[in-house]
């Protein structure tokens, strides 16, 4: 173990920086190995006279440091390993420093680094630290003006801002300066200097201005960045009408990446984007990477608006643009896309990554109040639970207050660093409520539970409705109190005739008694319609009444709830050894009713047919049983596959298209529907539906369908699959983004030799483990999605994921990071397998030069 133990930093620690850099300017001379960065910053004191300026910076060669012209002295400043502290400063200065750093050694993809030729940076949370000294944090806004000097074969030079300069220099060299006149924090520098293709265009804003739209792509890959540019323009429009949030710059560009930790960034001006957020064509991209590249492209340049022009006092506060933004992306998608399917798949992201968090030793509140690093808290919580709690508030408020609340916070705030409370503080006031119970939802942890009895009296046409709600303790915080929680609820007959229309309940004690009058007959229960709260709601419907909801519910995200809750209890009482074999029929019989209304989308049809996954089943039961849980499912599924054969292979048949591919939404939830009907069918592997499969594979004219098809093969265990996936791999072997569809299908094997079949993959010449998308595809599918053979009963998959932490670790701890939570739930898992995943841990958390992301993770997760 470690020994120097790393310090927490303390939300409720927070000091003003005692500086303000009015202007920052930036010289880099750009080397692969030898980067010189010119930093002069204007400073000017504004907290006590006698404190001294202290500036982050990590791994930099300090060449030279001035103040006012003067170069310091060894004895006029102390240098460690991750400051510089200069005091004695009068009120007024301009301090010049030097530093050299190496690019082309960093593998963390923090700070300055290269990829595939070309240089980037990502500077969120912490990494503009490894650039230059500087107060590192996000409520230090500066006026930035940057040269960049490099080789002429680094045809591009891009920062934020406006392009105000560029020409020729010695030793075939060039330069280009720019200058952004809006202030930011430094986490939103961004440089990029490499040859690059670009696509332009341009965007009208509501005020008649012209803003030039580029997009930097590898070069002859411009026509693949078509689909971003128009998500760019749409998401752009969409929030001049939805939000008034007209976009600032005359410039606006995007450029892909390959080798990056995340989805994307939000620099002002020049947004990074991992280039599998970027890149789609139809014989390369699935539907689902057009959906998220809609999705993240809004998501980004949604955030000069939440996160740029308006910024975060400090990083506890990141749910603050990171919340409302994926609310605003969200909603966007919904209104591209249309709501109800939309809103499935989040509320599915959300139970399988937010609430599987908040049941587990990492569970957090969506503003935390202590971190170790906080590279480690850009999490579901933040994001996801984030985005909920703003959903929530506008449920409260309706729509109107709530963008008079946005309004005045747009207003209020512009060009700060701010917190959650001023936030909340501007829908206060726009809509006059006391809105200090609803802040409980940042600060507590954990899903509440909430259970809706109902009473009903025949005599006097009347139901009762007692609801209750409760919060298990979470890591630190044992008492819970109870949180307002809004629940949209509507009444059924018992024929699936709509009795009563939907009407928001706030639950906000721990218990509530409704009473409402004019019930004609005995009501079913439509509640939490649309996911109107984060919570797990358990009711006392019958399964009969689940059956009507399924069939009939005019809330169609309710419809699709009751049969997974069908399906789930189905699965979960045969993996607890009392399966109820009618009630399977029955259930495969109303599917079979849902799949041939002609009044639902394809898309939702899709939905329909995918059945809880097996970690959500592994969230529903304690102590979870992976084997067991997938063999139930796996059973269900070959029921399903043979009791609706027939219609699943017409609809198969149908969901066919000839016509040239569409990336619409209409398309793709045809192609949706086939690849779930295939998926079905390959649990039941006859002759008659393997050749289907393979039929499928050898027409597909594009990637959804082909990676539809292979998956479906996979997953039947038939041996066509190997010459399906030799096949796949020798016409793709030339393109990266689809070579990781190649790895991530096969470490979804669900066949008993999965994990040797991964462990070998590792050892295939394209797994690139530096490179994170080529890492996830593996390690992170196999360990994430394929339970039944990561949790090996010898641990055998435990100790591949220790194995591959540890060795990420050694170059790129913010990724190794994002690999220990799989192993963190070990409490819910039966004891022999808990203990395995133990040991695990155990055995990562004592190594001795862990970073200090994995060590934060490890002994949260230990407990
Ligand atoms: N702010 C980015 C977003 O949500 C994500 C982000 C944070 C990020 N830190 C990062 C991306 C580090 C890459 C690397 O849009
Ligand atoms: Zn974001």
């Amino acid at each position: 173990m470690r020994t120097d133990t790393p310090q927490a930093v303390r939300l409720a620690d927070y000091r003003p920086f005692p500086f303000a850099i009015e202007t920052t300017r930036l010289v880099f001379e750009l080397h692969p190995s030898q980067t010189r960065v010119k930093a002069e910053l204007a400073v000017r004191r504004t907290g006590a006279k006698d404190e001294p300026l202290v500036l982050n910076g990590e791994r930099l060669k300090l060449v030279s440091a001035a103040v006012d012209g003067q170069a310091l002295s060894a004895n006029q400043y102390v240098l460690d390993a991750e400051h510089l502290t200069i005091p004695d400063l009068p009120d007024q200065f301009v301090l010049t420093t030097e530093v050299e750093i190496d690019p082309s050694a960093n593998k963390a993809l923090m700070g300055l680094y290269m990829s595939g030729g070309r240089f980037c940076t990502q500077c969120e949370a912490e990494g503009f630290r490894t650039i230059t000294y500087f107060p590192d944090r996000p409520d230090v806004l500066s006026r930035y003006s940057v040269r960049i000097e490099a080789d002429r074969k680094f045809t591009h030079l891009l920062s934020n801002g406006n392009l105000i300069d560029s020409g020729a220099l010695e030793d075939n060299r060039f330069f280009a300066e720019w200058e952004d006149p809006f202030p930011k924090p430094c986490y939103l520098f961004a440089l990029v200097a490499g040859h690059l293709d670009v696509l332009v265009d341009r965007f009208i804003t509501m005020s008649g201005r012209e803003v030039a739209l580029r997009v930097f792509v590898d070069p002859g890959q411009a026509s693949r960045a078509a689909y971003a540019l128009d998500s760019l323009k749409r998401a752009m429009k969409w929030d001049e009408d939805t939000f008034g949030r007209e976009y600032d710059l005359d410039l606006f560009m995007i450029v892909a990446v390959r080798d990056f930790n995340f989805g994307a960034m939000e620099n002002k001006g020049l947004n990074i984007f991992n280039s599998s957020l970027l890149l789609a064509d139809p014989h390369t991209a699935t539907d689902l990477d057009y959906e998220r590249i809609e999705a993240v492209v809004a998501h980004e340049y949604f955030h000069n608006w939440t996160g740029n022009r308006i910024t975060c006092r400090d990083w506890f506060q990141l749910c603050l643009k990171e919340g409302f933004t994926v609310f605003r992306d969200q909603s966007f998608s919904a209104d591209q896309r249309g709501a109800t399917v939309e809103r499935i798949k989040g509320v599915r992201a959300l139970r399988a990554r937010q609430f599987a968090e908040d049941a587990g030793p990492l569970a957090h509140p969506v503003r935390p109040s202590s971190y170790m690093k906080i590279d480690n808290f850009y999490t579901a919580t933040i994001y996801e639970k984030g985005s909920e709690i703003i959903r929530m508030l506008k449920t409260i408020l309706g729509a109107e207050a709530f963008r008079k609340g946005s309004d005045l916070y747009f207003q209020r705030h512009d060009g700060q660093a701010t917190t959650v409370e001023a936030f909340i503080a501007c829908f206060a006031e726009a809509s006059g409520r006391d809105l200090s119970d609803f802040f409980g939802w940042y600060e507590q942890a954990g899903t509440p539970a909430v259970t809706i009895e109902t009473a009903y009296d025949e005599a006097a046409k009347a139901l009762t409705l007692n609801f209750t709600q409760s919060t298990a303790p979470t890591p630190g915080q044992p008492d819970k109190k109870a949180l307002p929680i809004p629940i949209a609820i509507g009444l059924l007959s018992e024929t699936g005739e709509p009795l009563r229309e939907t009407e928001v309940v706030l639950l906000d004690k721990d218990a509530l008694t409704v009473r409402w009058e004019n019930v004609p007959s005995r009501p079913i229960l439509s509640a939490l319609r649309g996911f109107s709260a984060p919570v797990n709601l358990s009711t006392d419907a019958r399964p009969a009444d689940r059956y009507v909801l399924f069939a009939a519910d005019p809330d169609l995200f309710n419809r699709w709830e009751a049969g997974q809750t069908l399906a789930r209890d189905l699965i979960l009482a045969r993996a607890a050894g009392t399966p109820d074999e009618v009630g399977e029929e029955r259930y495969a019989d109303a599917l079979g009713r849902a799949l041939v209304d002609d009044t639902a989308e394809p898309a939702f049809k899709a939905l329909l047919l995918a059945l809880p996954s097996e970690q959500d089943l592994a969230l529903m039961s304690e102590p979870a049983e992976p084997a067991a849980l997938h063999e139930s499912r796996k059973t269900l599924r070959t029921r399903i596959a043979v009791h609706l054969g027939d219609l699943l292979r017409r609809l198969h048949g149908e969901m066919q298209s000839d016509a040239e591919f569409s990336a619409s939404a209409e398309a793709a939830g045809r192609r949706a529907l086939r690849n779930a009907c295939a998926n079905m069918l390959s649990a039941d592997p006859s002759a008659d539906n393997l050749s289907r499969l393979v039929g499928h594979y050898a027409v597909s004219g594009n990637m959804t369908d082909q990676i539809g098809a292979l998956q479906a093969m996979v997953a039947s265990g038939d041996a066509q699959r190997e010459i399906a996936l030799n096949n796949f791999h020798g016409v793709w072997r030339k393109e990266p983004l689809v070579l990781d569809k190649w790895f991530s299908v096969q470490a979804q094997d669900p066949s008993e030799n999965a994990l040797e079949r991964v462990i070998a993959l590792t050892k295939h010449q394209d797994f690139e483990p530096t490179n994170p998308n080529r890492l996830r595809a593996l390690v992170s599918t196999f360990a994430n999605f394929n339970p039944a053979r990561f949790h090996d009963s010898r641990g055998a998959g435990y100790r591949f994921l220790a194995d591959q932490i540890l060795a990420v670790d050694s170059f790129n701890p913010m990724t190794a990071a994002r690999l220990v939570e799989p192993l963190g739930n070990w409490r819910r898992y039966k004891p022999a397998l808990g203990r395995l995943m133990r040991e695990q841990l155990e055995r990562v958390a004592a190594h001795p030069d862990l970073s200090k992301n994995v060590l934060e993770l490890a002994t949260k997760a230990l407990g």
